[in-house]
């Protein structure tokens, strides 16, 4: 073990501080070190694998070379500290400050309203900063790539993207009107009224009351670090940490000596590729050699045949060089280049191609690398070097497959990579498809390369190398072996898809699954090869035709679309709302867009977080113990080792909860018996979150597996098991309706689950007060009072002695209603047996495998219509995956029966939902708590009759919908009149019946490119179906200087709640918004709050709110008619000095919601909100890609997957296939692929399903 005495000084800068770490441990990342050591907690951790961007800073530094500063962003939590020696890192705490000055990328992301919860926002602003410094006017193409690496699960990204497009020069707008102009921007010609000039109102922002951009404001580089770089230290650096030691040599010598010494370490570039390794596969590595400082591995020269670029060199980097020398080169020569430059751009976000090098990508040899297929058939060589000499090796499918023969010796490096010029009668072309286009890693990736004998189409070389399909990137290079002396013609074609997907098999049991899809992949993209290089030739050459055939026909102007790939491009939108009466007083801010009251504080990083509270006295930190078995007996329990290990306080199990474990069927930690993977068993508390992390690994429990062990519905209904009894509603007489209509069709829907991933993972902090078993609880929560009363059962103590405070919340969707008590109680109990604080941060892969999510839902229709499209019967059963526990699936299931007629009066109905329990992590409530999966049900078989009747599903919507005042399926009155004018306006707005006839025109012209289009309308009931959800509570004092404080038991989720109470209170009080402010949502000071949901948090709270307001008015009422002139300040001082209450609670007592489910009948919601939406879309039948996501949270963007239906359809229809296929959400592009049945399809190999274990099952 090496002696940490002997560390060197890791020097390097943190937002213009010079910072020098002795001893620092290699394992530290940059993320840890900046929120533990230098208390920067602006900088977030939301996934900690480089994948979301949440960690996104700055690094810049001096390159001696070019004697230039560059700049670039990185994700934090995956640098590791000792890799930044001779770096200045910003954060966004260094850009600006709402306490000093902030800057232009802060205000305007702030008031674009680009945010919401904001714990994505620090990372946003810093990689816009980045790209500001390096381009201030950015083109909108480079805007998109610098955010490609961020995501955001709250705003949606087109006010992120706006807010970033006020740098730019180029015009923003939606575009649509041509040249330039938005479809809002009024010209002399438009036919708009003055009137709605007036009310109606697209602007968030102005645009000239920005800060300017100023370069100068910026913080400069430190000119120490430059004289570093300059005057090169060839000195070793070492560090040494508890377990790995970091070694950066400074020169190459140096470099190939240690690594002859050392065979066995790895070389650290990037980290993105062994990081992630290190963190969940286990990989140990005691030894990491770090050749950042070895500038012979930056190197690249062109030379007359190609191009040879430095192992060293970051994608990015490489992705310039190429870029540069394809704008130099003529086409011919270019086309490897082109390749890999396509897949440059969608591989990772920025943030990942800075860091990552590209000797790190070709040594991984990823299975799904994007480069690596491209770089073989490109005739790749690696320039290696060891202490013995260089020497070269093909970048071959043996290479590819790891045979030690062709693979790097342990003591060498790669040292560059040669990449040689295309040359004529050569073509290369690269594809992959991903799950979306952008920041995804490829299901399938391909390169592919012909040569041809000079001036003909006979094949000279052929080469094709597939990514993602094997445990190793795959050359078919037997097929290309026969193929070569064949003629470039469909006979060729069929031969070759025959003969690769024999050599590229892919087993049914396959690790990743979809291995129907991506055997179709194989060869669709082959065909697209096919076609592309045919184009090419007929270019090249007009000596030959293609000879006419049934199989593939003619290369048209019908099948051309199949070549273009979807470009990336930047989402544009338009926000419209509608403006206040110009009598509401300037100061009353209701109705008025007010920015998000710490949107500022988001981009600035000052808004605090659970996790960024700054450590207490005697902090401890707790991780947890979960089960690996889906239904088991629990034989025994050792934590012996655990408790070994250094830094370990103890382990909590279930026999140290003083009151109640959690319930009889949910129990907080299991004790006999484990009911799925992922439920948690004990905590381990230990001093730092690492030990305690390593610490579980050391426990050691013993199962006996159980029967029956059931993950999916069919399996749920096969034995019985469900939670809770069957909801049902009906209305009329289904069975004799079902006699007299034209039609009868039935199906089936399958709807997946969805993980809520919030950006801010669940976490708690509990403090023990010294007094009276006194406990304050920090946690992330939609439901305080929930938390607070699980942590008094489970402690046995008052609620009274327990305090829940909630600042705000990183995102919750419904994921931090119920589960956060859990994490609460047991952070609870730990603190209750050591007596310490404890702080419980999960990881983002704990927190996917102990929490549920939406519920999958399988759904059965029968439907009875007229020939016309009246639908006369509807018969709907949902069975929905509720996990292993009840949770919220009884609620949940009502939910769904409730809702399930959507806008629809059909006068025969029956709606049945069971809720089943099942060996998996317990499914909870959602965006939606249902209402979007059973609405998808409805809608498809809408979708269905149509098919039948040969009808636009428009229309059968129309003709299905409420029409006059009538009841719903539980006989509340409802008024369509809103829902009508949404679907006449959404009809208008999207111009829907000429854009209908536009796709129609489309698909006759495009055999493999298809669009769809689709109007859904919607009708959703706010709030609960119980009364006692329907109230709210309210505290607001007023100070002697006249500042208002609020309080208000809604929970800060990002959905601006705050902001929301605040306008009400200014309204009220008749001051402005200034005067007010919200702490924070305490229990102690608005107790026995409801759960922070049900889209009715701001209607409850605010009228809670005004009341409160209204009571102190009243009070102050006798002092203003008193001295109406005086100001505020006058009056409150004037109210202190007359002895009257500055301080009132106010209460709202809203709905009564009753439901009699014998009956079937009630009053369950207090009101409607309604909504349309219209989407089109384009797909690639070939591949399966389509541009269109819809978040699912409202169902409108169940929109753009009936626009898709609808595409599928008309390929289906043009092919001659049944219309009716089973509708499966989500439509990712291997749902899209397959539907879209063709000659490729047709022909890959079907494993009969007897005869292997898939590698994944669908669990609805
Ligand atoms: C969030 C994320 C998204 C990603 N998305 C994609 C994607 O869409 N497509 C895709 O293809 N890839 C993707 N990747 C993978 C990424 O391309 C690789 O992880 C990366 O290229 C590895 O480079 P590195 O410098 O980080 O390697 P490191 O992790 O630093 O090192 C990796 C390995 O390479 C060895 N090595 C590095 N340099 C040398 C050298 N000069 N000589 C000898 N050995 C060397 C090391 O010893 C080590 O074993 C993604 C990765 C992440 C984290
Ligand atoms: S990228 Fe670092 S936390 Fe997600
Ligand atoms: S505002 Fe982006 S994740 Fe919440």
């Amino acid at each position: 073990m090496p002696c940490p005495s002997t560390s060197d000084e890791l020097v390097f800068f943190v937002n213009g501080r010079k910072v020098i770490a002795r001893n620092v441990d290699p394992e530290v990342t940059l993320l840890s070190f900046l929120r533990k050591n230098l208390r920067l907690t602006g900088t977030k951790y939301a996934c900690g694998r480089g994948g979301c961007g949440a960690c996104t800073v700055m690094v810049s530094r001096h390159d001696p070379a070019s004697r230039e500063i560059r700049h670039f962003s990185i994700t934090a939590c995956l640098v590791p500290v000792c890799s930044l020696h001779g770096a200045a890192v910003t954060t966004v705490e260094g850009v600006g400050s709402i306490n000093t000055r902030l800057h232009p990328v802060q205000e305007r992301i702030a008031k674009s309203h680009g945010t919401q919860c904001g714990f994505c926002t620090p990372g946003m602003v810093m990689s816009m900063y980045t790209l500001l410094r390096n381009h201030p006017e950015p083109s909108e193409e480079q805007l998109m790539e610098a955010l490609q690496g961020n995501l955001c699960r709250c705003t949606g990204y087109r006010p992120i993207l706006a807010s970033g497009r006020t740098f730019s020069k180029e015009s923003y707008g939606c575009q649509q009107k041509g040249t330039g102009l938005c479809c809002l921007d009024q010209g002399e010609n438009d036919s708009s009224s003055p009137s709605r000039k007036s009310d109606i109102c697209t602007e968030l922002f102005a645009k000239e009351e920005f800060l300017p951009l100023d370069p100068t404001q910026d913080l400069i580089f430190p000119p120490e670090l430059s004289r570093m770089a300059e005057n090169s230290d060839e000195r070793t650096l070492t560090f040494h940490g508890e377990r790995v030691t970091w070694i950066s040599p400074g020169t190459l010598k140096d470099l190939l000596e240690l690594k002859a010494k050392h065979p066995e370490a790895p070389l650290i570039l990037g980290n993105t590729s062994l990081g992630p390794a290190m963190k969940s596969q286990g990989h140990f590595h005691p030894i990491l050699l770090s050749p950042a400082r070895i500038s012979e591995l930056s190197l690249v020269s062109k030379t007359s045949d190609g191009l040879t670029i430095g192992a060293g060199c970051s994608l990015a980097q490489v992705k310039d060089i190429l870029a540069e020398r394809v704008s130099q080169l003529p086409e011919e020569n270019a086309q490897t280049y082109r390749a890999l430059l396509k897949h440059l751009k969608s591989l990772a976000g920025q943030q990942i191609r800075n860091m990552a090098s590209l000797g790190g990508h070709i040594i991984s040899r990823h299975c799904y690398s994007d480069l690596n297929p491209i770089l073989a058939v490109g005739n790749t060589t690696l320039n290696l070097i060891s202490k013995e000499g260089k020497r070269q090796i093909p970048l071959n499918q043996h290479f590819l497959a790891g045979l030690a023969s062709a693979d790097l010796k342990p003591e060498e490096i790669l040292e560059s990579v040669h990449i040689p010029h295309s040359q004529k009668w050569e073509f290369v072309s690269a594809f992959r498809q991903a799950q979306c286009q952008q920041n995804a890693l490829p299901d399938v990736s391909a390169g592919m390369r012909v040569r041809f004998k000079e001036g003909t189409n006979t094949i000279e070389e052929l080469s094709i190398v597939y990514g993602g399909v094997g445990a190793a990137t795959i050359s078919a290079h037997k097929s290309c072996q026969q193929l070569v002396g064949r003629c470039w013609n469909e006979l060729l074609l069929d031969e070759a898809c025959r003969l690769v997907l024999d050599e590229v098999s892919l087993p049914g049991s396959a690790p990743g699954g979809r291995v129907e899809f991506k055997r179709t992949l194989i060869i669709s993209f082959l065909f697209k090869f096919y076609l592309g290089v045919l184009q090419e030739l007929k270019k090249l050459v007009k000596l030959f035709s293609v000879p006419d055939s049934h199989r593939y026909p003619e290369i048209s102007e019908q099948f051309l679309s199949a070549l273009e790939d979807f470009p990336v491009t930047i989402p544009r939108g338009v926000q419209t709302y509608q403006s206040v009466d110009s009598h509401q007083p300037l100061r009353d801010p209701v109705g008025r867009p007010i920015m998000h009251v710490s949107g500022l504080k988001h981009a600035t990083g000052e808004a605090m977080f659970c996790d960024d509270l700054p450590m207490v006295d005697k902090e401890l930190f707790m991780a947890l113990v979960t089960s690996t078995r889906a239904h088991a007996k629990i034989i025994s329990i050792d934590l012996s080792e655990a408790l070994e290990v250094p830094g370990v306080v103890d382990v909590i199990t279930a026999k140290d909860i003083p009151g109640t474990n959690g319930a009889e069927d949910d129990k907080l930690l299991a004790v006999d018996e484990v009911l799925c993977v992922g439920q948690i068993i004990c905590a381990v508390v230990a001093e730092t979150d690492v030990q305690a992390k390593r610490a579980t690994e050391k426990v050691k429990i013993t199962y006996e597996d159980l029967e029956p062990i059931i993950f999916t519905i069919e399996d749920a209904i096969k034995h019985n098991s469900f939670l809770c009894p069957e909801k049902k509603l009906e209305q009329g007489n289904i069975e004799e309706a079902f006699e007299r209509v034209d039609q009868i069709v039935e199906g089936e829907v399958h709807v997946g689950g969805q993980e809520h991933f919030y950006m801010e993972t669940q976490r708690a902090l509990v403090i023990p007060k010294t007094e009276d078993r006194e406990l304050d609880i920090y946690v992330s929560t939609q439901d305080p009072a929930h938390v607070q009363k699980t942590v008094s059962s489970t402690l046995g103590i008052p609620i009274n002695r327990i305090t829940c405070h909630v600042k705000r919340v990183g995102g919750g969707f419904g994921g931090k209603v119920g589960r956060p008590a859990v994490f609460g109680a047991i952070a609870a109990v730990g603190t209750f047996k050591t007596g310490h604080p404890i702080r419980l941060v999960l990881d983002r892969e704990d927190d996917m495998l102990i929490t549920g999510g939406r519920h999958p839902l399988f759904g059965k229709y029968k439907v009875g219509f007229m020939n016309s499209g009246r639908i006369k019967a509807l018969d709907i059963e949902c069975y929905l995956n509720g996990g292993c526990t009840l949770d919220d699936s009884e609620q949940v299931t009502e939910f769904l029966i409730l809702k399930l007629e959507n806008a629809y009066k059909i006068r025969n109905l029956r709606f049945r939902g069971r809720a089943c329990m099942t060996n998996l992590p317990s499914n909870t409530a959602f965006r939606g708590f249902g209402f979007p999966q059973g609405t998808l049900v409805t809608e498809s078989c809408i979708t269905a009759v149509a098919a039948k009747c040969g009808l636009p599903p428009e229309k059968i919507r129309e003709k299905n919908m409420y029409k006059t005042v009538d009841k719903t399926i539980y006989k509340q009155a409802f008024n369509p009149e809103t829902l009508i004018r949404c679907w006449n306006e959404c009809l208008d707005k999207s111009s829907f019946h000429s854009r209908r006839k536009q796709v129609e025109e489309f698909n006759k012209k495009n055999y493999w490119k298809k669009k769809g289009i689709a109007i859904i309308p919607m009708k959703f009931s706010v709030g609960f179906a119980a009364t006692s959800y329907h109230q709210a509570a309210a505290l607001v004092h007023i100070y002697t200087d006249g500042s208002v404080l609020v309080t208000h038991g809604g929970n800060e989720l990002g959905q601006g709640i705050h902001t929301k109470m605040l306008q009400v209170a200014s309204r009220e009080l008749q001051i402005p918004m200034s005067y007010m402010h919200i702490c924070e949502t305490s229990t102690a000071t608005v107790p026995n709050t409801i759960a922070t949901a049900a889209s009715i948090g701001s209607d409850v709270n605010g009228r809670a709110v005004q009341n409160a307001c209204q009571i102190l008015l009243k009070r102050l009422e006798p002092i203003i008619k008193k001295s109406p002139e005086g100001t505020w300040e006058d009056w409150i001082e004037a109210a202190f000095e007359q002895r009257i209450s500055l301080s009132a609670t106010g209460y709202f007592r809203g709905y009564k919601a009753f439901m009699d489910w014998e009956k079937g009948e009630g009053d369950p919601f207090p009101y409607y909100v309604y909504g349309a939406a219209c989407s089109e879309v384009e797909i690639d039948c070939l591949t399966g890609a389509h541009k269109g996501l819809g978040e699912s949270g409202m169902f409108l963007g169940s929109s753009v997957f009936f626009a898709i239906a609808d595409a599928v359809a008309a390929v289906r229809r043009e092919r001659d296939t049944a219309e009716d296929f089973t509708a499966r959400s989500p439509a990712t592009p291997e749902q899209v692929r397959m539907a879209c049945v063709d000659r490729f399809t047709e022909m890959i190999p079907r494993d009969d399903p007897k005869t292997f274990k898939p590698w994944c099952i669908p669990i609805a």
